[in-house]
């Protein structure tokens, strides 16, 4: 067991860093008011290789390993969620899938332009009735020759508006159950992919959220990820991905807020001291530290997991439900240190804890991780340290 990180992870951790403080910190307060799609953002975030971070170099992205990705994400979300959401969703639940499953045509057609940010992909998954039990697919895809014919109505999608690519999951067999599911690569450009409504959210509001509907849409065959009904497994695989992604975005917010929260507490004076010297505040601040280190590590170890192709599913659970717990909990700390000021928006944890809540939300809520670790451990996946 090592717990160092190499040269080159370091240098992304920096990088991110660097980009956070200089290029979304200044406008961040202004997007999540207004709630402005960072799109100049996401040109330069393309540019830095942030959008093609794991996408091997053979596809034109930059060929880094999950544990680079965790520290990609948490510097960026210390400061931005709505950016970090992005990435996000590009690297784990586009770029991942298609690099994972698609074919080679698939990959020489679509990775390079995601790896360099020149399109944003979603991942359409959820349904009005279909959020946490995801076999309940109504989109529908019937073969129809070289096409199938896709309908439906997709909910909560991170992107949709700015997107160039949807990975749609629909129902090919409504006879199969989760094995009658099967997963496609559709371009916003077709005919019948109507953008929907805008979500008007409590956080993460600089993020994208639209209803996804497909109206008729033409779909080629060879846009078909994998076989035919294998776009279930094709999901939860993915989602396995992702969550380490969200886990270390939970993560970011969480450091952010102590950050903030130890900066304040160190220069505000109460009874003749800086407050960090009151034990009262001195002890939340060592239980927030503590929290996040603990969830740091459990997403590191889903992480290395993953990049050593050891069982990763039960781990990023693991992950993803500590650190958003910790995300809701270390903010809620943080507004209370600051006090009054930590009610409005000038101190931005205000913020932070706003888009602390969407982490215990997305991707399957907290109930589902808890589902998944307790199959996987039944299951007696070896997965732990101990094992
Ligand atoms: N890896 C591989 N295969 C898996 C798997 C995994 N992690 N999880 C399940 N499967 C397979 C099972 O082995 C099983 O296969 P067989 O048919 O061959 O036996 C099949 O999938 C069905 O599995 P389950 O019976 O376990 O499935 P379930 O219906 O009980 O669901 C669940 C389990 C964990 C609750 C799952 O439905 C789930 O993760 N739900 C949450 C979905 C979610 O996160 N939605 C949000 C998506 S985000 C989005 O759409 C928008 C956005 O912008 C981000």
């Amino acid at each position: 067991m090592q717990f160092r990180f190499t040269e080159e992870q370091e240098m992304i951790r920096q990088a991110a860093r660097d980009f956070a403080q200089n290029e979304l910190l200044p406008g961040v307060r202004e997007r999540d008011e207004t709630q402005t799609f960072p799109q100049e953002i996401v040109r330069r975030m393309g540019e830095l290789g942030f959008l093609g971070l794991m996408v091997s170099p053979e596809y034109g992205g930059g060929g880094m390993d999950t544990i680079s990705y965790v520290l990609l994400m948490e510097e960026l979300s210390k400061v931005d969620a709505s950016a970090s959401v992005i990435v996000s969703v590009q690297n784990s639940l586009v770029n991942w899938g298609i690099e994972t499953y698609g074919t080679e045509e698939q990959k020489r057609k679509y990775l390079p332009a995601l790896a360099r940010g020149e399109i944003i992909g979603s991942f359409c998954l959820s349904e009005p009735e279909a959020g946490s039990d995801a076999t309940q697919q109504r989109t529908t895809a019937v073969r129809k020759g070289d096409y199938y014919i896709l309908n439906g109505t997709k909910n909560w999608i991170t992107n949709a508006g700015r997107a160039g690519l949807y990975i749609v999951i629909a129902q090919t067999d409504p006879t199969m159950g989760s094995r009658g599911i099967s997963a496609f690569i559709v371009e916003r450009e077709w005919e019948g992919v109507i953008v929907g409504k805008k979500e008007d959210k409590l956080g993460i509001r600089g993020s994208d959220t639209h209803t996804m509907i497909f109206n008729d849409v033409k779909v080629p065959v060879k846009n078909r990820i994998g076989e035919e009904g294998f776009g279930f497994k094709f999901a939860m695989k993915t989602l396995d991905g992702g969550r380490i992604g969200i886990a270390s975005q939970a993560l970011g917010i969480a450091s952010g807020a102590y950050e903030l929260a130890l900066q304040y507490s160190i220069q505000r004076k109460a009874f003749g001291v800086p407050i960090a010297k009151h034990q009262a505040i001195a002890a939340k601040l060592a239980r927030m530290a503590t929290e996040i280190e603990a969830a740091r590590l459990l997403c590191l170890r889903a992480a290395e997991a993953k990049d050593k192709g050891k069982p990763y599913s039960l781990l990023a659970s693991m992950a993803k439900l500590y650190a958003s717990r910790t995300a809701m909990w270390v903010t809620t700390e943080a507004i209370q240190i600051h006090g009054g000021y930590g009610y409005v928006k000038e101190y931005h944890v205000e913020r932070l804890f706003r888009d602390a809540k969407i982490t215990e939300i997305y991707e399957g809520t907290s109930e589902v991780q808890r589902i998944v670790i307790s199959r996987g451990l039944s299951r007696g996946e070896k997965v732990l340290m101990t094992a």
